[in-house]
């Protein structure tokens, strides 16, 4: 059975994303925007759904759905938007405003330390929420990693999170700002996330939002892009991704199943999303006229224009692929595609087939014009993430060389004692883009081997589960 799925949404950014998501997710099952199930009323009796819902939400005696969903902020207006728009779909108990009301400031510490003040109290809303599930498998957070609340209290949750679930896979969907970031210290929350996006999170899909503005004014074709349009575009991939969990098949049926094929070692776990065409199926109202076969689609999806982060050069090296094509599709497509991706794509010489496919299903409760239109997404572990993130670690030398607001984080509590902390985190970030850097090489996977057998806590130091008890 396919394990039930929480989701975290943090801060500003976060619970708006989130909005997009839930709203995704309400239409694909067949559901109203209060919870009410419109199966039995519109769809013969729909006593038997070919769906399954309760992934991502919970259902009560009277056939209303709650999303399995968590909404965490240090000023209210954004939650209130998620619940405005949809009254009476979410747990009030699972909302979380602080008191003050107030906001980080963009500052990571001030996040930070609200986690920390009131972890009990947040791991006690996720406990009753693990509570009513049967065979909780693992949560998604959504966040930015440059508002002081999704990257500082983003990141007191990442920690708490592998501490306290350290067998539940966490998957992240994290914003990074764009180039003309709106205020002057994003950067040093960037390089404090990503240490705990690296060291805490098991897969990391990554949104930026100088690609997204340029994505959504080509397929709105709108200059004045909103972050209402960003958001549907990333809720197009995160409905996509768990396609074949909500609409079971024998293939990918779980987040590790799905998350395993594209993460070949734990430090290479970023993974930047493409998406291709959107049809009315995931964005009402918006008509791409050209229809595209399965063959265009998942070649389409290498098109660096389609892509949701920006990237270092033209022809970058995929380390693996995982696809989600969705709609009605002709297999030989599927497989025509592959081998003519896998002649034009750089695969790095110990990973050369590293494409994966699964044919998800639309959902018959999304009737849209373009029901009988393929679509896909991609996500890809590629060595090009290092523009991001070597983009991130440029603008923080920038600051911290001179350093400049560095006052701003010294009342947080991890800085009490100096700033090692930045210089820590620094120095994560860079020896993750050392590793993206290495992965292209031939011989990635035998220097990989020599230090797993090098490591202290080899075979012996397992316990039972194979966890690594050392
Ligand atoms: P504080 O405002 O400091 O309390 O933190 P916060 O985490 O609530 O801030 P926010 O989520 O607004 O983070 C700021 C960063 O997120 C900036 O880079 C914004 O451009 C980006 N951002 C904010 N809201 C959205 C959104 O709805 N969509 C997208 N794509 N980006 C957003």
């Amino acid at each position: 059975m396919t394990g039930e799925i929480i989701t975290l949404q943090i801060g500003q950014c976060g619970n708006q994303v989130g909005k997009q998501f839930w709203s995704q997710l309400i239409k694909e099952h067949g559901i109203d925007k209060d919870g009410r199930s419109v199966v039995d009323e519109k769809f013969n009796g729909g006593s038997v759904r070919e769906d399954d819902p309760t992934i991502f939400f919970r259902q009560n005696d009277s056939h209303r759905f709650t999303p399995r969903a968590l909404m965490f902020d240090l000023e209210p207006s954004a939650i209130a938007g998620v619940q405005n728009t949809f009254p009476g779909l979410f747990n009030e108990r699972n909302v979380w405003v602080s008191k003050e009301e107030l906001g980080a400031g963009n500052t990571w510490s001030k996040g930070y330390d609200y986690g920390l003040e009131n972890q009990e109290e947040f791991i006690n809303m996720i406990d009753k929420e693990i509570d009513a599930t049967e065979n909780f498998e693992g949560f998604q957070l959504l966040h930015s990693v440059a508002g002081g609340t999704g990257s500082g209290l983003g990141s007191n949750f990442l920690e708490a999170l592998s501490d306290r679930y350290h067998k539940k896979i966490v998957t992240t969907y994290s914003v990074f700002p764009s180039s003309e970031s709106e205020v002057v210290i994003q950067p040093y929350n960037t390089i404090l996330t990503l240490r705990r996006l690296i060291e805490n999170s098991d897969a990391c899909v990554v949104f930026d939002n100088n690609a997204l503005l340029n994505l959504a004014t080509r397929v709105f074709r709108d200059r004045n892009t909103s972050y209402e349009q960003t958001n549907q575009l990333i809720a197009s991939v995160l409905s996509s991704v768990t396609n074949s969990l909500r609409f079971p098949s024998y293939m990918y049926n779980s987040l590790p199943s799905i998350f395993s094929t594209v993460v070949p070692t734990a430090d290479l776990h970023f993974l930047v999303p493409s998406f291709t065409p959107f049809t009315a199926d995931f964005i009402p109202g918006v008509r791409d006229f050209k229809k595209s076969s399965a063959y265009d689609v998942v070649l389409d999806l290498f098109d660096k224009n389609n892509g949701m982060a920006l990237r270092s050069n033209d022809t970058p090296v995929y380390l693996s692929i995982f696809d989600s094509i969705i709609g009605p599709v002709d297999q030989t497509d599927i497989t025509r595609a592959i081998l003519k991706s896998q002649q034009r794509i750089k695969f790095p010489q110990w990973s050369p087939t590293a494409l994966h496919v699964n044919v998800g299903r639309k959902s018959i409760y999304n009737v849209t014009p373009d029901t009988d239109r393929v679509s896909g997404m991609m996500l890809a572990n590629t060595s090009s993430v290092n523009a991001l993130l070597q983009n991130a670690c440029s603008s923080f030398d920038v600051l911290f060389q001179r350093g400049a607001f560095i006052h701003m984080y010294q009342n947080g509590k991890m800085f009490q004692n100096g700033v090692d902390e930045f210089v820590e985190s620094r120095e994560v970030v860079q020896s993750c883009i050392d590793q993206y850097f290495a992965a292209e090489q031939e011989n990635f996977l035998d220097d990989v081997l020599i230090e797993d057998e090098n490591m202290v806590g080899d075979v012996d130091g397992l316990d039972a589960d194979g966890d690594n008890i050392i």
